[in-house]
């Protein structure tokens, strides 16, 4: 077996290219010519999407005692952003060039070899100066549309987080260090998307507050930067395409003392996948002042009191799913034969099996039902039964498929199927009556 690895643009491109043709990711509303920088998750994209979540959440809160987990709302009272510093803040400097009004965000502008600043688009050295422009999305609540209406969709997911600590810390008796864990949609009005899924205006993500004694904030800043690291690597993207890099002063957000970023080697570039800030007391107390409500912890054994520092552990979803794909891209060769292979972690493949009876004849219709049956409750399994074997391994190679099972004539009898394993093409009888345990094994 041979493996020839695309670089740079030729990945990217066979990637993009590869998700719109098996249904991964789609153009949003591609009939009326879409909206820039805006996609669709495909039934395959679902199913990885959900995938990548999954794992996430799996680390996060289920195999842990302290994280416990949120479903915030949305649309929330526009005092959080306030409170947040959203509103006042949360900005990126915008430009507009006055002959072709293309805007770009004036942070992303590179002088030329003579050090003039110039519109991407058009060459024009006649820019407008750079104004603070608000990446909220505005809305209105109820049916009039005035300044007392006005609500925001949410930028991250984490003030949910914040603004529910006291009733998280009491309803489930928690004292630091907890942590709360939520992950859903979250909005940017951003000036410049691009590159496919990385920056999009609607996006997901998953973030996770972690409360603990002021005292302890830099330990904890550390053990969640090596686990979040660590997290990527146990899904199966390389150690050299990633990298912790932690921000010079000048790059931190406003409310953080301290930030890492988690970083993957993009076809375009080293590119955040995930921050991992110490945002210190900031948002407790801002949103104390603001609420009139003390967010604060207090010890009845000690006496103690105090407010909390919070270790924030904020990743995309949408992103780290294209990160996935893109680590997972190979074209190899196999006896003489061309093939795509993604070679994704088999929990976050969209299908885990692929169940193939050899023909379409009756005759295998049964034990091929009897298979899908024993095994559909426990993985997400794709029925295939058009064309040749080798061309329907070819397809779910291409997307990830980790096993695939073939129904043949013999199987009526002998009550075994045939299992090849994506990556070494190797194929093995097994007894359906062993099938789910083998699988169990290796998924
Ligand atoms: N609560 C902190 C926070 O939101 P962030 O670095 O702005 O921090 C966290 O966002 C993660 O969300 C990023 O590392 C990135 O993976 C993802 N993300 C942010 N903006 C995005 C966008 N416009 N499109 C896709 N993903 C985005």
């Amino acid at each position: 077996m041979t493996d020839e690895g695309l670089s740079g643009t030729a990945l990217f491109d066979a990637v993009v290219n590869l998700c719109k043709r098996r249904g991964f990711v789609f153009p949003s509303a591609e009939i009326y010519g879409g909206i820039r920088s805006t996609y669709d998750y495909g039934p395959l994209g679902a199913l990885m999407l959900r995938n990548v979540k999954d794992a996430w959440w799996r680390a996060m809160v289920q195999e842990r005692d302290d994280v416990l987990p949120l479903d915030a709302a949305i649309l929330t009272n526009p005092k959080v952003w306030e409170a947040s510093g959203h509103l006042a803040t949360f900005t990126d400097p915008l430009v507009d060039c006055r002959s072709c009004n293309e805007r770009s965000r004036a942070d992303h502008l590179e002088p030329d070899s003579a050090g003039v600043i110039r519109c991407p688009k058009c060459g024009s050295t006649d820019l407008t100066d750079a104004r603070p422009f608000n990446l909220m999305f505005k809305t209105w609540v109820g049916p009039v549309e005035d300044e007392g209406s006005v609500a925001y969709l949410r930028p991250e997911t984490a003030q949910g987080m914040f603004v529910n600590f006291a009733n998280v810390q009491t309803t489930m008796r928690r004292k630091p260090p907890f942590g709360i864990a939520q992950l859903g949609r979250s909005f940017r009005n951003e000036i410049t998307p691009g590159n496919f899924v990385f920056r999009t205006r609607e996006f997901e993500q998953m973030e996770m507050e972690f409360f603990v004694p002021p005292a302890d904030s830099s330990r904890w800043h550390e053990y969640w930067c090596e686990q979040r690291l660590a997290w990527y690597l146990r899904y199966g993207i390389p150690e050299e395409l990633l990298r912790l890099r932690a921000h010079e002063e000048e790059e931190l957000s406003h409310y953080s003392s301290g930030t890492s970023d988690v970083e993957f080697a993009f076809p375009w570039g080293w590119g955040e996948l995930e921050g991992i800030a110490n945002r210190t007391d900031f948002d407790l107390k801002a949103h104390s002042e603001h609420s009139g409500v003390r967010l604060e912890y207090f010890d009845q054994a000690t006496g103690e009191r105090y407010v909390p520092h919070v270790i924030e552990p904020a990743a995309g979803a949408t992103r780290t799913m294209m990160a996935f794909l893109i680590a997972a891209y190979h074209e190899d060769e196999i006896a003489g034969e061309k093939r795509t292979v993604l070679r994704l972690h088999p929990r976050l493949a969209p299908y885990q099996v692929a169940v193939l009876p050899l023909s379409k004849k009756d005759e295998l219709t049964s034990t091929t039902d009897e298979v899908l049956d024993l095994i559909r409750p426990r993985f997400m399994c794709e029925r295939d039964d058009t064309q040749s074997i080798g061309r329907r391994y070819r397809r779910q190679d291409e997307i990830g498929t980790p096993y695939c099972i073939t129904v043949d004539f013999d199987s009526v009898n002998d009550r075994a199927v045939t299992v090849r394993e994506r990556d070494s093409t190797i194929q093995e009888r097994i007894p359906i009556s062993g099938l789910v345990s083998y699988l169990t094994e290796r998924i």
